[in-house]
């Protein structure tokens, strides 16, 4: 197994230094069922940025912490601001998924805390970002994509320059640690498209270790 994680390290997955697309490692026929359950406790809802604007993405969390933002700022938290209740539980097969995904990108042990579940329409963008409201940057970010493809743009640590596009459809996980745990990464607005699964909306569910 340590010879097959070796080569997946820096075998043909690996995009960028830490970033690594495991391309249809899932499908959202199998994982849709989970989220509409997520989100049937803690609806899909537009968060606005510290600044007011609302987000393009709509977004709900599952697991013991959830990624907030408001007026306030960006933070973790454990309870759904709309309800005051804890988080939904992080579905058995997301974590598995996470988990595993991790270890074949070559970050044994991931054991994450947090899943931010993000919807995007037609048009529905995400801006550039690092994630760094995390405590342990050792950590590495598990995103999977389902339904309408995009565009996963990733930048380097710093912000601005020029990003590797990397495509990412149905089923594919994008796994980032190490070297490229703080890079700026965003998401090209969604094209109009239909998917069997999801209609119109690409979902993307990403797993952090936060606390
Ligand atoms: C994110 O950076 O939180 C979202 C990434 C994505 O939707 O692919
Ligand atoms: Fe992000």
């Amino acid at each position: 197994m340590a010879d097959l994680l070796g080569d997946a390290r820096s075998g043909p997955w690996q995009i960028l230094p830490g970033v690594h697309r495991l391309a249809g490692f899932t499908a959202a026929a199998a994982l849709m069922p989970e989220i509409d359950r997520v989100a049937a406790a803690a609806p899909f809802r537009f968060m606005v940025t510290p600044g007011g604007q609302p987000m393009s993405a709509a977004m709900t969390n599952c697991g013991p912490l959830g990624w907030v933002s408001d007026r306030a700022g960006y933070r973790y938290g454990p309870t759904d601001p709309e309800t005051g209740r804890p988080w939904p539980a992080m579905p058995a097969p997301l974590a598995a998924l996470a988990r595993t995904a991790a270890a074949v990108a070559g970050f044994p042990g991931f054991d994450p805390d947090a899943c931010l579940i993000n919807r995007y329409a037609v048009g529905a963008r995400m801006g550039a970002h690092q994630d760094r409201d995390e405590r342990d940057f050792g950590q590495p970010i598990v995103s999977v994509s389902l339904g309408l493809p995009a565009v996963f743009a990733m930048y380097g640590p710093k912000r601005g320059g020029r990003a590797t596009p990397i495509p990412v459809a149905d089923g594919d996980v994008v796994v980032f640690g190490g070297p490229a745990r703080r890079n700026y990464h965003a998401v090209r607005a969604i094209k109009p498209g239909h998917h069997p699964v999801t209609g119109p909306y690409r979902f993307n569910v990403t797993f952090r270790k936060a606390g």
